[in-house]
């Protein structure tokens, strides 16, 4: 049954964004490269405007050559005159700085084009492979010498810049005619990497190519010929739109303007895309765009069923709004794509389309090699000018690594350059500063080379360096002392023989000029030992540090641990598009994905889907990791999960009556009455204290607030979303150092200072909870005089303010006066400014509980308290 993944998605016109768009994305955004362009640094081009740099600053290697005459049409764009070759090397890379930061903040579109127009005269088709970085991206391929091929990516940008390298696989000499750099959102096309299978403009407006300015994003959409196929148009404006589903981004209206019919009204849409082997991909997403362009009349319908290698894509029939795009999405798992658009029995006009993308999925993930790494070693390589093969990233591929350095391979996470040997070639000048930069460097040789100045006192900042050789250069001054002692002692094997002005510290021969000094002290065995025991005390310190914080491989993305698999119901992406009918209804959208509404049997559930980004699987193993392990009343729990490759979802229970925040918010007809919140709190606590003491090890929520606290049919409390939670790496631990993490508001101060993380910092958190329900005001505020905290807006009222003034007006004074002086004493106790003044949450809810209790049985009023909420630290006095 249906192979398909598939999202229906309307989109909204907003009139306000297009505008705005179009401005910010300007092409000076944009990197446009005509590679082997020579004769000037750059030119606009007529067509697109857009400004085409040559490659020189791009790529050091590689000679410039002009394509044959009979193949320069002016038809043919001029970045296609000149070529880039390499005749030699076997891998040549052009380095993309994007200027766009690291990690999940941005995707890219990287978009390689080649012509060969018989550049070198010699008439034959050459076949080479293309690399994304350390990945193989395609190869290259031609049918004639007129045949432009066209190569395009859209992947998360790993770092801030990619390289993009050309193979020599012996079937001729690579080349490249034009290479552009374009971003998008970070939530583009919703996957993590992917490559261009098809893009196609169903209409036919004078046949042109709509790329940009249309486009922003400078999308290429080909027009789209059939002979089965009728073309319409409008002259009115598509709304491109966008919506909240921000990830797919819609085709231009001079694309969506124009559609296809068929070419007989009474017969469908067919088309057939086959897939070739050589693309090597399991996993096809089509994405089909729908604009209603013609003025129905009164009676007139147009609505169709799209069936996608024979099963049904759409839930309801397909109605495109007039001057709307919508679009559907389809995950395709056979060789071939075979649409069908029927029209249904109540359809007046045939069915059209308007365009459609077909993308690849392909794992173009990069590991890459340390950014410091890489930048100390550029400075190296300008400074001294060395060429050998110094292409693309140092350390990958592994096959490709750079002549002379080695690097660290052991597990996840960015590679390391552990040696570097540039001995015997001709280096001259001074030891460059970047050298101590390396910072995981082991060994390090120039020996025989002619290096002048002072040996830099910064080598000894390279804690790991166990092999120095400098020998055979003119290096003069002294030794620093550090690394002569760490030579002594037999932690560095350092020898500096062969440089006649070099004097070692604590001789008085360096007036003579002694020569050939050479320290080279094996490590004894005593020497061994001690660093045997640094290592054990390193590694200990490291664990505590690192547990929580460490970024998982991406490969591990798309693994969760055992224990989930075998506890949990496993669900595939074709039953999320059933239980969520088709992600019919969205109940609320966060940082790390959207939560639909869905049914599974008959059982009313929510479910996450996560965005496609590393910090969202990240937060997505945290949660589905966590709730495995942990089970309480007061805690949402997990029904079951999906983890297919890009499609990510957590089923949860559902909650009917969404989250606090939605409760406590003034534009919320709904009051909560004064004992319900006492309820919601007391739950709320109780899964707080059951996390922090019930859980060995305990566990941290990190990101309490009144949109984590869901509530069910019965308005009782639950605490949800864990993607932030920090598990201590032991259980007598007392707090984990970690990054800042959770919501401006709500982030205990200390923590905020000290970046020590403890249960305290939830105690501080839900006490500004407690303060939003107390007093229905929100936990910052704006107002005239810029934002406050409620905390502080509260410390200025107390003095002075009956309790009755600062309890939720909306509540009508229906809540009990000693309840409510116990609550806020109770909240004011744990936002406290420092955590030890806290209670602790066992404290909180005995608190709470009293609090209830006196709304239950007003007759019986408790006075007495469990523990005394000291003085100094409630601010409620
Ligand atoms: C070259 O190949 C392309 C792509 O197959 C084709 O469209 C074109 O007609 C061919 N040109 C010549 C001159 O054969
Ligand atoms: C796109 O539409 C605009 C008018 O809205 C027109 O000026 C422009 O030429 C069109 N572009 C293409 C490639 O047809
Ligand atoms: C599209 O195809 C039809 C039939 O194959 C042909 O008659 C028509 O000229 C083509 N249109 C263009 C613009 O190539
Ligand atoms: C259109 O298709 C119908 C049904 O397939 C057929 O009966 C009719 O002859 C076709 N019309 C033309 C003009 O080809
Ligand atoms: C769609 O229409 C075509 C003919 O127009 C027909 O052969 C095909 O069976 C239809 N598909 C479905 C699923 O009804
Ligand atoms: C194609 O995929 C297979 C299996 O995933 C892999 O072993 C092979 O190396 C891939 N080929 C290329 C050219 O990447
Ligand atoms: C559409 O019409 C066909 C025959 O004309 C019929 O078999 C089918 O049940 C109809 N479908 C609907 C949904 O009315
Ligand atoms: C790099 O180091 C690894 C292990 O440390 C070693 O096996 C390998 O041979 C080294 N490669 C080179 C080129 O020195
Ligand atoms: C560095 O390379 C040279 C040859 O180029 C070799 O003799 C020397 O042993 C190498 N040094 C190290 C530390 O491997
Ligand atoms: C290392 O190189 C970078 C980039 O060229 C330069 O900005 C920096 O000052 C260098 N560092 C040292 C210590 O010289």
């Amino acid at each position: 049954m249906g192979q398909h993944f598939l999202f229906a998605v309307a989109v909204f016109q907003l009139f306000l964004i297009l505008p705005v768009l179009v401005q910010a994305q300007s092409p000076s955004g944009f990197i446009s490269i005509d590679c082997g362009l020579v004769d000037e640094p750059s030119y606009r081009d007529e067509i697109t405007a857009i400004d085409y740099t040559s490659d020189t600053q791009f790529i050091g290697t590689g000679v410039s050559r002009k394509i044959s005459s009979e193949y320069k049409l002016n038809s043919l764009p001029r970045q296609f005159w000149n070529v880039r070759s390499f005749p030699e090397g076997n891998r040549n890379c052009y380095t993309l700085h994007s200027g766009q930061g690291t990690g999940s903040s941005s995707k890219h579109l990287i978009r390689a084009r080649f012509m060969y127009g018989n550049y070198d005269g010699k008439d034959t088709l050459p076949k080479f492979d293309i690399y994304l970085g350390s990945k193989w991206w395609d190869s290259v391929e031609f049918e004639n010498a007129s045949n432009v091929i066209t190569k395009e990516v859209v992947s998360i940008a790993s770092s801030d810049y990619v390289h993009v390298c050309l193979f020599n696989i012996n079937q001729g000499t690579p080349f490249i005619s034009v290479l552009e750099h374009r971003v998008l959102n970070s939530d583009a096309y919703l996957v993590n990497s992917l490559q261009l299978f098809a893009r196609f403009d169903f209409g036919l407006q004078d046949t042109k190519i709509v790329r940009y300015p249309d486009d922003v994003y400078d999308r290429i959409w080909i027009p789209y010929n059939s002979s089965n196929l009728k073309h319409i148009k409008t002259s009115l404006w598509v709304d491109q739109g966008a919506s909240s589903y921000s990830f797919l981004p819609l085709p231009p209206s001079n694309v969506t303007r124009t559609a296809a019919v068929p070419a007989n009204a009474s017969n469908n849409i067919e088309l057939h895309f086959q897939f070739l082997p050589r693309n090597n991909a399991s996993t096809y997403y089509a994405y089909l765009f729908f604009a209603e362009i013609e003025k129905l009349e009164g009676n007139q319908v147009r609505e169709f069923n799209v069936f996608v290698n024979g099963d049904l894509l759409n839930s309801n029939p397909v109605k495109p709004s007039y001057l709307e795009s919508i679009y559907y999405a389809a995950l395709v798992t056979e060789p071939e794509l075979k649409l069908w658009i029927n029209g249904t029995n109540r359809s007046t006009l045939p069915p059209l389309v308007n365009a459609i993308e077909i993308y690849m999925t392909k794992d173009l993930l990069q590991t890459q090699t340390d950014q410091k790494d890489v930048d100390a070693i550029m400075n190296i390589k300008s400074t001294y000018g060395i060429k050998r093969n110094w292409q693309g990233d140092p350390c990958t591929p592994v096959e490709y690594l750079w002549d002379g350095l080695n690097c660290s391979y052991a597990g996840s996470g960015p590679r390391r350059i552990i040696s570097l040997n540039l001995s015997s070639i001709g280096l001259t000048g001074n030891i460059a500063p970047n050298m101590s930069n390396l910072r995981s460097l082991e060994s390090l040789d120039l020996s025989n080379n002619s290096l002048t100045g002072d040996v830099p006192g910064s080598l000894s900042q390279l804690h790991s360096l166990k092999d120095l050789n400098l020998e055979e250069n003119q290096l003069t001054g002294t030794v620093p002392m550090d690394l002569y002692e760490s030579s002594k002692n037999g932690k560095i094997n350092f020898r500096f023989g062969g440089n006649p002005d070099l004097c070692y510290p604590d001789s008085d021969s360096c007036q003579n000029k002694s020569n050939t000094i050479v320290i080279s002290i094996v490590a004894s065995v005593g020497g061994a030992f001690l660093l045997l025991a640094a290592t054990v005390i390193f590694f200990i310190f490291k664990r505590r540090q690192l547990v929580p914080t460490r970024v998982s491989s991406p490969s591990s993305y798309y693994k969760l641990n055992k224990e989930v698999q075998s506890k949990k119901q496993q669900i595939t992406s074709d039953e999320i598009l059933s239980i969520t009918n088709n992600f019919g209804r969205v109940l609320g959208k966060g940082g790390f994905g959207t939560v639909y509404h869905g049914y599974l049997g008959n059982t009313e559930v929510a479910v996450k889907v996560v965005s496609p980004s590393a910090q969202g699987y990240l937060q997505f193993q945290t949660e589905a990791n966590l709730l495995t392990r942990v089970h309480h009343k007061c805690l949402t729990s997990l029904i079951g999960y999906c983890d297919e490759g890009p499609n990510v979802a957590l089923i949860y229970e559902y909650m009917p009556n969404g989250n606090l925040a939605k409760h406590l918010s003034d534009k919320n007809e709904h009051v909560l009455s004064w004992k319900q919140r006492l309820q919601i709190a007391v739950d709320a606590a109780q899964g707080l204290e059951y996390m922090h003491k019930g859980c060995k090890p305990p566990i941290v929520h990190r990101d309490v607030k009144p949109s984590n606290i869901l509530l069910d049919e019965k308005f009782r409390g639950k605490i949800s979303d864990f993607g932030l939670s920090k598990i201590y790496a032991n259980e007598g631990d007392t707090h984990v150092y970690t990054a800042i993490a959770g919501t401006t508001g709500y982030l205990d101060p200390q923590y905020n200072i000290s970046n020590k993380l403890n249960e305290k910092s939830d105690v501080f958190s839900f006490g500004v909870v407690l303060l939003e329900m107390i007093t229905g005001q929100p936990a910052i505020a704006k107002t005239d005089e810029g934002k406050t905290h409620i905390i502080d807006w509260l410390k200025s009222m107390q003095s002075e303010s009956e309790i009755s003034d600062i309890v939720d007006s909306r509540l009508e004074g229906k809540f009990g006066t000693d309840s409510a002086r116990k609550l806020l004493d109770t909240a004011m106790a744990c936002v406290a400014s420092r955590s030890i003044d806290r209670p602790t949450m066992g404290e909180v809810v005995k608190e709470l509980t009293h609090c209830l209790a006196m709304e239950t049985s007003p007759s019986s009023l408790i006075h007495d308290s469990f523990y005394g909420i000291s003085g100094e630290s409630s601010l409620a006095r």
